[in-house]
């Protein structure tokens, strides 16, 4: 490089090609959910960018995916003030109390004529967002009223949120009301997904919408989908009434609570808050009532605060719906890890719109405190549970028919043993061969986080696994393409595909591999921990309880306790594991962290020695780099060297290179390998 200006316009385009990649796969992951590279080769992309931007601050530019919060994980939320306390609603009930609130209001505003608004009350998380010239730049949890969480990145994963007002004739300092919340199809996609991993389901949308909030890192929350409604705004827009800041917020692009009505009087209200209990059950989301508020602003400026609520505010309640039935049996499904869980199987009956003939009944103490027998009516509820529950039973309809439930001693599906674990209320299947938790390891090792194995759906695994082609997850890679074309609902074409991509899933990257295996405890943010942490499946295979928490203690590895411990290394003593590896690793499938992709570059397996000094990296940087492509950094050169780096000012070791005659690469010519391979 002996074109200084070059130079720079050479470093501006890696820059700006780094930009552009992250960006794309920030869009990806995002906005998608769709994401095509794994978190750690996307940390490779943002660590590449961030070092040269180190080396040339100047190049540094305010919108450079470096510079905003979103990408990193936090180690902590920031608790923030409110600028304007957040305050709770007072509720009602019935027709009557929300009668009594039109008196209160009377009382203290007898001269003055009052219309109302009536919007959906969303079951979410509220939330509270600022907005400066426009553009969106914080939002703060409810926490305690006061002060709450600063959960900024985790709410810019939100697709339908503006984050950038285009009409610029709004107040330089806005702040902004509204719910955040999962829509009801995304949460049981979520929790079939955590079912599939072993994790415990979230009870509901506003429960997962919670959690989901408090995840530390925003590349997480963005798989989730969260959705948001606003609902109010406590800054002047210049307008009378609540009803058109409500449109001025449309008009400024956020989703707004719609349908919100505008009502002269209370009975008005009273017939929107019956059309809200009629159309709960077809929304895409949860809500547990109507809000209803005092339209006129400066009527709303009289009432007033109690130190609790706004006197102009109101939540008119639905009633959880509930139903009697009878139950008919209980039966048990059989997850991944081997748990039983009871479910009730139910004379079939309608609960908010939809039919429910299964409520779970969770664990044998359920059962056992709420007396369930076969043969009882229950009462069974639908309130923000996506799941129905079991509420009570009415005992007073016991006609002596009644069964108590006897827990079976072996597993329903395959005749196991079934064993408590002191301590646990969950009854586990311990046999290894228990078709039900075949599939359902298969089924976890084809999800897209782990193995991402398209087209290996519920309906193939079982077929697989009752025709006994498949015994475990390494049996898959042996399946001819005849054998899968044969089952139903198959054909050559959608076989020769489902054989592709298992073909394709041998060269994942390790953090994959190991969540796709199914370790208790571990899932895939876990697995991308212990793969960074020991390089190769061997070496996590090799490690012991005392190795886990030294790793931990010098804090290579994070959030491994001591269950998590015993588990890896428990999982990795089982033969029958040991056995499934050892097939894995005969059909070649990767055990490295470095993908085979990565093998196939210059520096893979290969003795680099540095000489000079680079312009764009520092000594360290680039071994670090060399090191990342699966090369060894070596000190002086000799005749097994196979690459010297030689930078500017470059001594005897470019001379030695030269004798020798070891290919020598200068900094051009590293960095192009450095940009195409990493
Ligand atoms: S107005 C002063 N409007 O319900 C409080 N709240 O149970 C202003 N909520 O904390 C809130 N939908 O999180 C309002 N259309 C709506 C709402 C709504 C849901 C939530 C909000 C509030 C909670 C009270």
């Amino acid at each position: 490089m002996s074109d200084g200006q070059f130079d720079i316009y050479e470093i501006q385009n890696i820059i700006d090609d780094l930009r552009k990649k992250i960006r794309y796969h920030d869009k990806l992951y995002y906005q998608d959910a769709q994401p095509e590279i794994s978190d750690f080769e996307y940390d490779k992309l943002m660590q590449r960018l961030n070092n040269l931007e180190q080396q040339y601050p100047h190049l540094i530019t305010p919108d450079s995916p470096t510079q905003r919060v979103s990408g990193k994980p936090l180690t902590e939320f920031k608790t923030v003030q409110h600028e304007y306390p957040m305050l709770s609603i007072q509720n009602t009930y019935s027709k009557e109390e929300l009668f009594a609130f039109y008196s209160r209001l009377k009382k203290l505003l007898p001269d003055d004529e009052i219309s109302f608004t009536t919007e959906l009350k969303i079951d979410g998380v509220a939330i509270s967002l600022i907005y400066e010239k426009g553009i969106f730049t914080r939002a703060v949890t409810r926490g305690d009223g006061i002060r709450g969480d600063d959960v900024t990145a985790n709410i810019r994963t939100i697709k339908s949120l503006v984050k950038d007002i285009k009409d610029k004739n709004v107040p330089d300092k806005m702040v902004i009301r509204g719910e955040v919340f999962l829509a009801r199809k995304t949460f049981e996609q979520i929790n079939k997904q955590r079912q599939e991993q072993g994790l415990q389901l979230f009870a509901n949308p506003r429960n997962a919408a919670a959690g989901t909030l408090k995840l530390l890192d925003p590349r997480q929350a963005a798989k989730r989908r969260l959705d948001i409604i606003v609902y109010g705004i406590d800054t002047d827009l210049g307008v009378k009434t609540h009803f058109e800041a409500l449109r001025k917020l449309k008009e400024f692009g956020f989703p707004v609570n719609e349908p919100f009505n505008l009502c002269e009087n209370i009975e008005d209200v009273m017939v929107y808050c019956e059309e809200g209990l009629n159309i709960r059950s077809q929304l895409p989301f949860d809500i547990d009532g109507m809000v209803i508020k005092v339209n006129e602003l400066e009527l709303q400026k009289k009432l007033g605060s109690t130190a609790k609520s706004p006197r102009w505010i109101i939540a008119y309640k639905f009633p959880a719906e509930q139903v009697m039935t009878k139950i008919y049996d209980i039966v048990f499904q059989v997850g991944r890890t081997g748990i039983l869980t009871p479910v009730a199987v139910l004379e079939p009956v309608i609960i908010s719109g939809s039919t429910v003939s299964r409520a779970s009944l969770y664990n044998k103490d359920e059962i056992e405190n709420k007396d369930i027998r076969i043969g009882d009516y229950v009462i069974v509820e639908k309130g923000g549970e996506i799941i129905p529950k079991v509420v009570s039973v009415v005992t007073e309809k016991r006609d002596g028919s009644q069964l108590v439930f006897n827990f079976p001693k072996i597993c329903p599906v395959c005749g196991g043993n079934i064993i408590q674990e002191q301590g646990e209320a969950a009854l586990r299947c311990d046999s290894i061969s228990c078709s039900a938790q075949l599939m359902r390891r298969i089924e976890h090792f084809a999800s897209r986080e782990a193995m991402n194995i398209d087209g290996l759906g519920e309906s193939i695994v079982k077929q697989l696994v009752d025709k006994k082609l498949i015994g475990d997850v390494a049996d898959l890679y042996a399946l001819s393409a005849g054998q899968i074309a044969n089952l139903e609902r198959m054909g050559d074409k959608s076989a020769s595909n489902l054989i592709k991509s298992i073909e394709k899933s041998k060269n994942n990257d390790l953090p994959r591999l190991i969540f796709g295996m199914g370790i208790r405890h571990v899932g895939i943010r876990m697995a991308e921990i212990l793969a960074k942490a020991y390089k190769s499946l061997d070496a996590l295979m090799a490690a012991t309880i005392d190795d886990l928490m030294d790793k931990k203690e010098k804090g290579i590895i994070t959030d491994v306790g001591d269950i998590v411990a015993k588990s890896i290394v428990s999982f990795f003593l089982s033969g029958k594991n040991k056995n499934v590896i050892k097939k894995l690793r005969s059909f070649g499938l990767n055990f490295k962290l470095f993908s085979k992709d990565i093998e196939e570059n210059p520096f893979f397996d290969k003795i680099v020695v540095l000489t000079g000094s680079l312009s764009v990296y520092t000594r360290g940087q680039a071994s670090r780099l060399i090191k990342e492509l699966g090369g060894t950094v070596g000190s002086s050169v000799t005749k097994f060297t196979h690459y010297v780096v030689a930078g500017e000012k470059a001594g005897s070791k470019l001379e030695k290179a030269k004798q020798l005659n070891i290919p020598i690469l200068n900094e051009d010519e590293f960095l192009r390998i450095i940009n195409e391979c990493l």
